[in-house]
C-alpha cells in the first residue's frame, strides 16, 4: 500500500434551515404521493434553501471543517469547489468562497463533475499536495439544486436537495490519509441529464425559458442502469489499487441518490448495509454535497473515527464516476 499524501484533517456541514417533506408537493400543485417517493427512491424530506446562498452554505461547511482540522483560513493554499449550480456563472463559486471566509493566500477554482465532484475535486488536490504545490486545501461539495430543478415535473423534482459539505485535506505524516483514488468520465451519455439551456450554445432566450430548458433533464431509468454499473465498478477498483477487500471497509459511503441505486451497488461491492451510510431520506440528492455532508455525520455520530477505513464512492451527470479510499 502506498504511504498515503494527504489526510482528511476535519470536516463540516451545512443545510438550509427549510425542510420540505413529500407530502409538501401537493401545496405547489404536483401530483405525486409520499408512497410513490419513498418506495422509488428512499426519499422522505429534502432541505430547500428561501435566503441561503450557495457561497453562505458553502461558507458555514467550510469553517466548520477548518475548525474542527485546527486551520485559519490564511493557512488554506487551495480552495476546490465542485458545484453544478454556482450563485453566478462567472466568476467561480470559488472565489466567491475564498473571499467570503477571507482565504486570501489560496488558489481557488471549480471542478465540474457534478455528483461526482468530491471525489474530483479531492483526486485534483491530493495531486497538488503531492507535486509540491500545496499543504492544505478546503474541498467543499455545495448545491443549490432547487434553483436548477423544474418545480413542474414531478419525474425529477421530488429527487434533488440543497446543501454543503467540506473537508481540509492536509499533507500527510502517518499512514492515514487517502489510501487511493479512481475517477472516470463519459461524455458520450452527457445527454442523458443535462442542462440544455442557458450555456454558450443555447444562450437565455424567450425560446430556452419557455421550453424550461435551463433546468435538469433526466432520463431516469438510463441514469439508474448506469449508476449502479458504474459505481459497483469503482468500488472495486478503489479496493483493488488500495490492495484491500470488501471486508477491510468499516464503512461505505456512497453518493446519496437514490436507495436503490444505494443498495444495489453495496450488493456487488459484497457490502453488507450495516455497514452502508443512508441518508438520503433526510436530504435527498444533494449532488456534489451528498459526499461530504455523510462524511462529516458519520464522523460526528461516531460511526467513523480515527484509523477507521471510509470507502466512497460516487456517480453523476457527465456521465461521472469516482471513488475513494481513506483511513481517518
Ligand atoms: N410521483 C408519481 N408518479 C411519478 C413521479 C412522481 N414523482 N415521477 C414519475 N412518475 C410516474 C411517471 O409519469 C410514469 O408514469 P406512466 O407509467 O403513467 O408514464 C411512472 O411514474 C414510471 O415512471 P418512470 O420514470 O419509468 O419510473 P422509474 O421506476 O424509472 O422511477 C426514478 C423514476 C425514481 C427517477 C428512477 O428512474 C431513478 O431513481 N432513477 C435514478 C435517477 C437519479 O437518481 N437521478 C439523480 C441525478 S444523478 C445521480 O445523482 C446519480
Amino acid at each position: 500500500m502506498k504511504r498515503p499524501v494527504a489526510y482528511i484533517a476535519g470536516t463540516g456541514r451545512a443545510v438550509p434551515s427549510n425542510v420540505m417533506s413529500n407530502f409538501d408537493f401537493a401545496a405547489i400543485g404536483i401530483e405525486t404521493t409520499d408512497e410513490w417517493i419513498v418506495e422509488r427512491t428512499g426519499i422522505k424530506q429534502r432541505h430547500i434553501a428561501k435566503t441561503e446562498s450557495v457561497t453562505d452554505l458553502a461558507s458555514t461547511a467550510s469553517r466548520a471543517a477548518m475548525q474542527k482540522a485546527g486551520v485559519q483560513p490564511g493557512e488554506l493554499d487551495i480552495i476546490v469547489v465542485a458545484t453544478a449550480s454556482p450563485d453566478r456563472l462567472l466568476p467561480s463559486a470559488a472565489v466567491d468562497l475564498q473571499a467570503a471566509i477571507g482565504a486570501s493566500r489560496a488558489a481557488a477554482f471549480d471542478v465540474g463533475a457534478a455528483c461526482s465532484g468530491f471525489i474530483y475535486g479531492s483526486t485534483v488536490a491530493e495531486a497538488m499536495i503531492s507535486i509540491g504545490n500545496a499543504d492544505t486545501a478546503l474541498i467543499v461539495g455545495v448545491e443549490r439544486l432547487s434553483s436548477i430543478t423544474d418545480w413542474t415535473d414531478r419525474s425529477t423534482c421530488v429527487l434533488f436537495g440543497d446543501g454543503a459539505g467540506a473537508a481540509v485535506l492536509k499533507r500527510a505524516k502517518q499512514h492515514r490519509g487517502i489510501l487511493s483514488t479512481f475517477v472516470r468520465s463519459d461524455g458520450s451519455l452527457g445527454d442523458l441529464l443535462c442542462r440544455p439551456g442557458g450555456g454558450g450554445a443555447r444562450p437565455f432566450s424567450s425560446e430556452v425559458l419557455n421550453d424550461r430548458s435551463q433546468f435538469i433533464k433526466m432520463n431516469g431509468r438510463e441514469v439508474f442502469k448506469n449508476a449502479v454499473r458504474s459505481m459497483s465498478d469503482a468500488a472495486t477498483r478503489a479496493l483493488d489499487a488500495a490492495k484491500l477487500t470488501s471486508a477491510d471497509i468499516d464503512l461505505m459511503i456512497p453518493h446519496q441518490a437514490n436507495i436503490r441505486i444505494i443498495e444495489a451497488t453495496a450488493k456487488h461491492a459484497n457490502i453488507p448495509m450495516s455497514k452502508v451510510y443512508v441518508n438520503v431520506d433526510r436530504f435527498g440528492n444533494t449532488s456534489a454535497a451528498s459526499i461530504p455532508i455523510a462524511l462529516d455525520e458519520a464522523i460526528e455520530q461516531g460511526q467513523l473515527g480515527e484509523g477507521s477505513t471510509v470507502l466512497l464512492v460516487a456517480f453523476g451527470a457527465g456521465f461521472t464516476w469516482g471513488s475513494m479510499i481513506v483511513r481517518l
